[in-house]
């Protein structure tokens, strides 16, 4: 910011200051010798030596600002600079290692996943997903790498079938074992599927997830003649996708339906996902869960 070291530069002006001022002294003095001590000229003398020797006092003390000092500041404003905490690194006469840094609690698992104590401070990178490892419960992906170029663009690798059952790609074809197991079982995990479904989708999708809009509508909100009809999730395009894809729309939304991620969490979307074949088996469209 500063083309002159600024410390460089008050040095130069407080030496002039002072220099004019010792100048100014040695005049005065030789003057008085010569001309006497009053009159006119010598009042003029004395006003302007005592003017630039104390204009070379202020500078010189309040001049100095910006310099490097291992000497403590004065504080004379307190303000909040001395508090009575605990500081990193310091000392603790309430614990009994002395130290007032604690050590996280046994079996505590860093939430970036990183091995701190391996690596002793040196991590490359959080990984944000390390918790959420498990892409097929927290993603509803099988395997990322399954992708394919459809209409001139990279989109999931759509499933194949074999003897009437899906053959998995990109998304998991069923739920997982996990959402199954953590509702405790199909029937808990169907049952708050459809408490979820009425309270999240039902006003879009109707209650039996035939959607529609304007007159056709089976949810409230597609009564109101919406420019893009909320789908069939029972109809057939939907009995053929993937657990994992149905899991996918409600998590990131889709076209002109919404993200419900934020509303609706991985288990209670897993559970919705379960509803969602119900009603399509309710349908009883032919085709109906794995294809006949
Ligand atoms: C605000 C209204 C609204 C709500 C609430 C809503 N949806 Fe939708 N949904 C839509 C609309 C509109 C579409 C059609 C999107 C398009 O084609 O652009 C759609 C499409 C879908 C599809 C088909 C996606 C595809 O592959 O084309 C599924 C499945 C679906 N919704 C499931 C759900 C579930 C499950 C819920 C509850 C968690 C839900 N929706 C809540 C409006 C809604």
């Amino acid at each position: 910011m500063y083309d002159v070291d600024p410390n460089l530069f008050m040095n130069w002006v407080v030496g002039i200051i002072l220099a004019v001022g010792a100048l100014l002294l040695v005049v005065t003095l030789v003057a008085s010798a010569v001309r006497g001590r009053s009159g006119r000229t010598m009042s003029y003398l004395y006003m302007l030596t005592t003017l630039f020797l104390c204009f070379g006092v202020v500078v010189a003390v309040l001049g100095f600002r910006g310099q490097h000092s291992g000497a403590r500041p004065w504080h004379i404003f307190l303000d909040m600079k001395y508090q009575p905490k605990y500081t990193a690194q310091g000392e603790s006469v309430f614990f009994a290692d002395g130290r007032a840094m604690r050590p996280p609690p046994e079996n505590t698992i860093p939430f970036d996943g990183t091995d701190y104590a391996a690596d002793a401070g040196f991590h490359p990178g959080p990984k944000a997903d390390f918790l959420k490892a498990d892409l097929r419960y927290y993603q509803g992906i099988a395997d990322p790498a399954a992708k394919e170029t459809r209409d001139g663009a990279t989109l999931p690798k759509e499933p194949g079938w074999k003897d009437g059952q899906m053959v998995e790609t990109y998304f998991v074809a069923r739920i997982p074992d996990t959402a199954v197991g953590a509702a405790g079982g199909w029937e808990p995990l169907v049952k708050h599927g459809r408490q979820q479904f009425n309270v999240h989708c039902a006003a879009c999708h109707g209650a039996s997830g035939r959607g529609g809009a304007g007159t056709d509508a089976h949810g409230i909100v597609g009564a109101y003649g919406l420019s893009v009809a909320p789908a069939d999730v029972t109809g057939v395009t939907f009995q053929s996708q993937p657990d994992g894809q149905l899991f996918n729309t409600i998590t990131n939304g889709k076209g002109a339906m919404p993200a419900y991620a934020p509303q609706v969490k991985v288990q209670d979307r897993w559970a919705v996902v379960s509803y969602l074949r119900v009603l399509q088996y309710a349908r009883a469209t032919p085709g109906a869960v794995g294809k006949k």
